[in-house]
């Protein structure tokens, strides 16, 4: 039995999802239903009797000592966080409440739990963290390795920064059995439209503006979802405890780049009657403060001692996803009434 926390958002989904496919192991899924979680991501499994789901915070000591007690998890995987940087900008206080007290407090929780255990050695604790913790690069430096130095530079990435140093300190202090990773942006389906990607497509579909911020040249390194989700399980299966592996998909893009590639797969896909291209909705907008430059991931290690490659290219993978928001209308439909609206209006003003 594996605990996953966040399993109602959108990577930890897909990660339940593809969990339940390939092996037969049972599931817990602890997740407070944020804004970001949503249970119908999970409709399919949700009277599986190897999956559970649990309401509830990684904070509460009390309901995780519980849920040890009554499942016995041969490991965790703790994608439960605030992940959007807008918001962390707007609001850095629920970034510091759930990336690093909740965190701490997992960890707090496990580590009773795992002293108990007979076989110790045997538990994990997987970490699920961003490439983001490395800061931003130039245009000619190397990408991002396992020993490039933190230089977290939003509320967002400082949070995820500040845990994965507490997951690190229980295993060099305690001998906790942890695993982390730092993986680069993903995308795919089930994906909030608060991210880059599937806000373009749900505005481009809805007649909008696409809002590029600044010049549109950031770079980002860009993962399809299930290819993250095949790396977390290699590292659970065969990570060596207390390391860190990169996790990319070798595909740096401009977002600019990455918006005229939406919009000419949705000219294909959904023509406009008009028979306008999409590319007419791009419009500049204010930059982010402090909008890191670039991220891109050296992902050798992972390759080298785990033998784990992504499968998809950024080509196969944009336009599977590009699919799954045609064919999936009706989740989208969902997620973006009420406090979706209200935040589009204030971030987008
Ligand atoms: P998401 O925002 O879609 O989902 C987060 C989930 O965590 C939601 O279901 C939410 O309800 C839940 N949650 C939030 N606070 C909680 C709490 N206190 N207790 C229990 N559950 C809580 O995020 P995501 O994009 O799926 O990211 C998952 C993890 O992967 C995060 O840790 C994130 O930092 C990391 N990550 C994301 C990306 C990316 O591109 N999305 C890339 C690298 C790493
Ligand atoms: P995002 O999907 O928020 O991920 P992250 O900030 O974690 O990398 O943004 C990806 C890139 O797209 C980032 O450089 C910011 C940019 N962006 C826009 O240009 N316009 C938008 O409306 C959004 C949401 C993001």
């Amino acid at each position: 039995m594996i605990l996953v926390t966040g399993g109602a958002g959108f990577i930890g989904s897909n990660f339940i999802l593809d969990w339940l496919a390939t092996c037969d192991e049972p599931v817990v899924n602890l997740d407070a239903l944020t804004y970001a979680g949503n249970l119908h991501n999970l409709a399919s499994i949700k009277d599986d009797p190897r999956y559970t789901f649990v309401h509830g915070d990684i904070g509460d000591t009390a309901l995780i000592a519980d849920l040890f007690g009554k499942h016995q998890p041969r490991a965790i995987i703790n994608f439960a966080a605030e992940s959007h940087v807008d918001r962390s900008i707007h609001g850095p206080e629920d970034f510091i409440q759930t990336n690093i007290v909740g965190t701490f407090r997992l960890l707090e929780a496990t580590r009773a739990y795992w002293s108990s255990l007979v076989d110790r050695a045997a538990f994990r604790f997987l970490h699920i963290s961003t490439d983001e913790v490395f800061g931003t690069l130039g245009a000619t430096d190397p990408a991002f390795s396992e020993i490039t130095q933190y230089q977290p530079n939003s509320p967002y990435s400082a949070s995820k920064a500040a845990s994965d140093h507490l997951v690190r300190a229980y295993h060099h202090t305690y001998g906790l059995p942890v695993l982390t990773t730092n993986c680069s942006n993903n995308y795919g389906p089930y994906h909030f439209p608060e991210k880059l990607i599937p806000l373009v497509i749900h505005n481009a579909l809805e007649g909008r503006s696409l809002p590029i911020y600044g010049d549109g040249q950031q770079i980002r390194d860009w993962l399809y979802v299930k290819d993250h989700c095949s790396a977390i399980r290699r590292v659970l299966e065969a990570g060596t405890p207390g390391e860190t592996y990169n996790v990319g998909g070798w595909n740096e893009r401009a977002n600019l780049d990455v918006v005229h590639v939406l919009c000419d797969i949705l000219d294909e896909l959904a023509p406009k009657s008009d028979g306008a291209s999409y590319r007419k909705q791009i419009t500049f907008v204010t930059d982010r403060p402090g909008h890191d430059r670039r991220y891109a991931i050296d992902a050798r290690k992972i390759e080298v001692e785990l033998g784990w490659r992504p499968v998809e290219t950024f080509e196969s993978g944009i336009r599977k996803t590009v699919r799954w928001y045609l064919d999936n209308a009706e989740w989208v439909r969902g997620v973006t009434s009420g406090s979706y609206r209200n935040w589009v209006e204030k971030q987008y003003a």
